[in-house]
């Protein structure tokens, strides 16, 4: 018999320590991590290279023919992004793709072009999916749903570190604000915005360091899908 495949959503604004979480929950429980932003910051790094206007969703729709994005899992198992075949794993971490990202997925035809993409992923493997609308719109018979956040001040003070080991600082005043924007961004869009679940469980790591923040996931996916199956 087919072994059954389980899918966990992981949803929450940025900041929220999303990726690093699911990433070391997927190492524990033997899942493929996909980190959905990393796809969407694809399209806005392609959309700075082409140089149209950010403010004009019809531009940014007119892209899409002429792009091919893939996600490849290197030996090391880590997540790398492909545009027109180019590794952009690197490039997309820039905090003006961060920006760029936040446009492009306010775009109805960007999320339908990826929304396949990132259900086929879920179809051919046990995975913890990452993103705004993973619970909501991608996978909404997951087995496992789970609002991740934290307060808009740790988040902004997290991610100030990760852009310090990073080689780019940014002022903390700085980095609060872009996630101020970036949050009402997310969730004021007419599609897909971000938004928790009503069968999601909340996860706030406001008070959690990283160690016991794992734990939590991993107790919380645990819990689920011993129930599903
Ligand atoms: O998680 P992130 O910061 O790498 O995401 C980059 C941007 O993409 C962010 O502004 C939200 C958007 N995004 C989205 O709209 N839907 C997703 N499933 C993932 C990310």
């Amino acid at each position: 018999m087919k072994k059954q495949l389980h899918a966990v959503a992981i949803d929450g604004p940025s900041g929220a320590g999303k990726s690093t979480l699911a990433r070391a929950a997927a190492a524990r429980l033997h899942f493929l991590y996909v980190d959905t932003g990393a796809i969407y910051r694809s399209i806005g790094w392609y959309a700075l290279q082409k140089g149209i206007s950010l403010e004009r969703p019809e531009e940014i729709e007119k892209l899409l023919p002429g792009l091919k994005i893939a996600v490849s899992y290197g030996e090391d198992g880590l997540q790398h992004m492909l545009v027109n075949g180019e590794d952009v794993t690197d490039r997309i971490r820039l905090p003006e793709v961060s920006a760029a990202a936040s446009k492009v997925a306010a775009v109805g035809a960007v999320r339908s072009y990826l929304l396949e993409m990132q259900r086929q992923l879920a179809r051919e493997h046990d995975v913890i999916m990452d993103g705004r609308d993973i619970g909501t719109v991608v996978l909404p018979d997951a087995d496992c749903k789970i609002f991740l956040t934290a307060s808009a001040e740790v988040r902004a003070r997290r991610r100030c570190t990760e852009l310090e080991q990073r080689g780019t600082p940014q002022t903390y005043e700085t980095v609060l604000a872009d996630m101020r924007r970036r949050d009402e961004q997310d969730c004021s869009r007419a599609v897909a915005p971000l938004k928790q679940a009503e069968d999601a469980v909340l996860l706030d790591t406001s008070e959690l360091d990283f160690a016991h923040s794992v734990e939590a996931l991993v107790g919380l996916i645990e819990e689920n899908i011993a129930h599903e199956t």
